[in-house]
């Protein structure tokens, strides 16, 4: 089972401000959509709220709440990531993709091994941040620029990293 984080964020890891994420590329959401195609996709409850009518056929929402009884058109609640993973393998998905927002990243990063990372150059400001990653334990496995254009406002850079596999060591523990 593969779970996979994919998030657009600016140079400060913000991911978005007021409610909403104050950056619009064509590009990158083309590549997120591309992506998120008939896979399992974990969004927390304030993100599935925001994306309701986003979901299409083939995919299975999965979104994280602490609430009783919430109804998801297509896919179902759950309570834990754990959770979340269970449901990806019965369901015969071999991948889930964690979508945000904040808390479900902070959530599901202990499980992810691979994240797909879209960094808007600059300061745009937030209020809602992706987790701070530990350089030790992620490679960049590869990296695309994209430049400011009249359809994007904002120069990016799209980076995929992979969890680095834990070395063997003669060191005594
Ligand atoms: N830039 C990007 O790539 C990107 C991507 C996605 C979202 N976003 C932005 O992120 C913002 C939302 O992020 P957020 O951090 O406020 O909320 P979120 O992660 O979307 O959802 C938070 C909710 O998830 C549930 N939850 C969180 N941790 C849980 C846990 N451990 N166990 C069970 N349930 C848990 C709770 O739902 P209940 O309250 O129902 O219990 C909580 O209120 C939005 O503004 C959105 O636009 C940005």
């Amino acid at each position: 089972m593969h779970v996979t984080m994919i998030a657009a964020m600016d140079g400060e890891r913000a991911l978005s401000r007021g409610g909403r994420v104050p950056w619009h590329l064509p590009a990158d959401v083309a590549m997120f959509r591309g992506y998120c195609e008939g896979k399992a996709l974990l969004a927390g409850r304030r993100t599935w709220e925001q994306m309701r009518g986003w979901f299409r056929a083939g995919q299975l929402p999965l979104v994280l709440t602490r609430r009783e009884g919430l109804e998801v058109p297509g896919g179902r609640a759950v309570g834990s990531v754990g959770e979340a993973l269970r449901e990806t393998w019965v369901r015969g998905y071999g991948e889930l993709v964690v979508i945000g927002g904040g808390e479900t990243y902070g959530a599901a990063l202990g499980v992810a091994g691979q994240l797909i990372l879209t960094e808007v150059r600059g300061k745009v400001g937030g209020d809602v941040f992706f987790p701070a990653l530990d350089p030790c334990e992620w490679e960049v496995k590869d990296e695309v620029d994209h430049a400011a254009d009249e359809a994007h406002e904002f120069a990016f850079t799209i980076r995929r990293y992979e969890r680095r596999a834990i070395e063997p060591t003669d060191e005594p523990l």
